[in-house]
C-alpha cells in the first residue's frame, strides 16, 4: 500500500524550538580563527549562530523545543506514546537523551529511544513515527532534532568552525481527522561507503577517548566539504522529486521547501534543479549555521510561525547528512 493511501493518516499537530542565548558573530570567528565574515557569508550565507551555555545540554534544548511544540499541539506530556531524539550529540553514550526528555517533561506514558543519522535524523524519526502510528502501534508521537554541536567542533579548525550551531526542533505527530493535512511520502537513503567524508572519528569503540586523541581534536567533526556538496545537491534534489511524485504533485503545487540548513549555495542549487522559485524556499541558515538534525526541525517551526505556508498547502522538507544519509518529506498542512 502507497503512503498516500495508508489506512491512518498521520498530522503534524504542532511544531515547537529554541535555540541557546549567545549569538557568536563572523566577526567574532574572525579573532579565533584566520576567517572572515566576507569568507563565510560568500561561502555559506551563514552570519551568526548560536552557542549552547556551558551547562546547557542537548536534552535542555530538546526539552524546550518540545513544550512548545506540545503547546501548538494543545496537547500535555501525559498524553505522548512515543518520543524520539534524532542527535549526534547526546548527553550521554547512554541512556538515550530522549529518556532525559522523557523525564524532565513527565512524559511518564512515553516509548523513548534515540536515532543517529546525522543532519537527516529528523526526518528519518518522522518516517519511523509516521509508519509507526498509521500501523496503530501508538496514537501519537514527539519527534525532536537537537544537537550541541559545539561540544564536537574543533574551534581551530577554519574550515568547519565557522560551520555549525546549537540548537533544538520538534514536531507533535498525531493520527489526523477526517479532512486534516497529512503526511502524503516519505523518502530515506544511506550510502555507507561515504562514511570517510563527513565524520568524528573519535569517541566510539573504534577510536575511544584518551588525552592524545582529545588533544589531536579526534571527537569533532572533519569533512571533506566540496565531496560533500556534491553528493548533498544530487541526493536531496533525488529525494524531493520523488517525495513530490509520489505524493501525485508537480512542482509548482508546492507551497514551501524547507532544506537542510547547511550551505546557502546548496539551497540555490537545489530550489534551481526542482524549479522551485526562491521565494519559496525557507531559509534561517544565515541565524544558526547548520545545526545538524535540528535545522530541518527549526526551519519548520520558524517557518509555521511566520506563516511560510499555510492550512492545505503542500510542503516538502529536504536534508542530508553525514553516513551518508538523506531524506525527505511531502506533507500537506
Ligand atoms: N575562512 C577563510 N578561508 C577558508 C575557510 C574559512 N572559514 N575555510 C576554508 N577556507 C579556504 C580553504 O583553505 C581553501 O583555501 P585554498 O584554496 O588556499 O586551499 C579555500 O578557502 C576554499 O576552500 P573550499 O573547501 O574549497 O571551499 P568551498 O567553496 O568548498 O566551501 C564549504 C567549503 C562551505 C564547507 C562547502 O564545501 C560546503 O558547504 N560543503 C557541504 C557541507 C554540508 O552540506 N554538510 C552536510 C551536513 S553536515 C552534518 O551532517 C553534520
Amino acid at each position: 500500500m502507497s503512503e498516500a493511501t495508508s489506512a491512518i493518516e498521520v498530522c503534524i499537530a504542532g511544531t515547537g524550538s529554541y535555540v541557546p542565548e549567545k549569538i557568536l558573530t563572523n566577526a567574532e570567528l574572525a579573532v579565533l580563527v584566520d576567517t572572515s565574515d566576507e569568507w563565510i557569508v560568500s561561502r555559506t550565507g551563514i552570519k551568526e549562530r548560536r552557542i549552547a551555555a556551558e551547562g546547557e545540554f542537548t536534552s535542555h534544548m530538546a526539552t524546550h523545543a518540545a513544550r512548545r511544540a506540545l503547546e501548538q499541539a494543545g496537547m500535555v506530556a501525559e498524553d505522548i506514546e512515543l518520543i524520539i531524539v534524532a542527535t549526534i550529540t547526546p548527553d550521554t553514550p547512554t541512556p538515550a537523551t530522549a529518556c532525559y526528555v522523557q523525564q524532565a517533561l513527565g512524559a511518564n506514558n512515553a516509548v523513548a529511544f534515540d536515532i543517529s543519522a546525522a543532519c537527516s535524523g529528523f526526518l528519518y524519526a518522522m518516517k519511523i513515527s509516521k509508519r509507526l502510528i498509521s500501523d496503530g502501534a501508538f496514537k501519537n508521537a514527539l519527534i525532536i532534532g537537537a544537537e550541541k554541536l559545539s561540544a564536537v567542533t574543533n574551534w581551530d579548525d577554519r574550515t568547519t568552525c565557522v560551520l555549525f550551531g546549537d540548537g533544538a526542533g520538534a514536531a507533535v505527530l498525531r493520527r489526523a481527522e477526517p479532512g486534516e493535512g497529512s503526511i502524503l511520502a516519505t523518502e530515506m537513503g544511506t550510502d555507507g561507503n561515504l562514511t570517510h567524508l563527513l565524520n568524528i572519528p573519535g569517541g566510539g569503540t573504534a577510536c575511544p577517548i584518551t588525552a592524545k586523541n582529545a588533544n589531536d581534536h579526534l571527537q569533532t567533526l572533519t569533512m571533506m566539504g566540496k565531496e560533500v556538496f556534491k553528493h548533498a545537491v544530487n541526493r536531496m534534489k533525488e529525494a524531493a522529486e520523488k517525495v513530490i511524485s509520489r505524493a501525485g504533485l508537480h512542482p509548482e503545487d508546492i507551497a514551501c521547501v524547507i532544506p537542510h540548513q547547511a550551505n546557502l549555495r546548496i539551497i540555490d542549487a537545489i530550489a534551481d534543479r526542482l524549479a522551485v522559485p526562491n521565494e519559496r524556499v525557507f531559509v534561517n541558515l544565515d541565524k544558526y549555521g547548520n545545526t545538524s538534525a535540528a535545522a530541518v526541525a527549526i526551519a519548520l517551526d520558524e517557518a509555521n510561525r511566520t506563516g511560510a505556508f499555510k492550512r492545505g498547502d503542500n510542503i516538502v522538507l529536504v536534508v542530508f547528512g553525514a553516513g551518508l544519509t538523506w531524506a525527505a518529506a511531502a506533507i500537506r498542512w
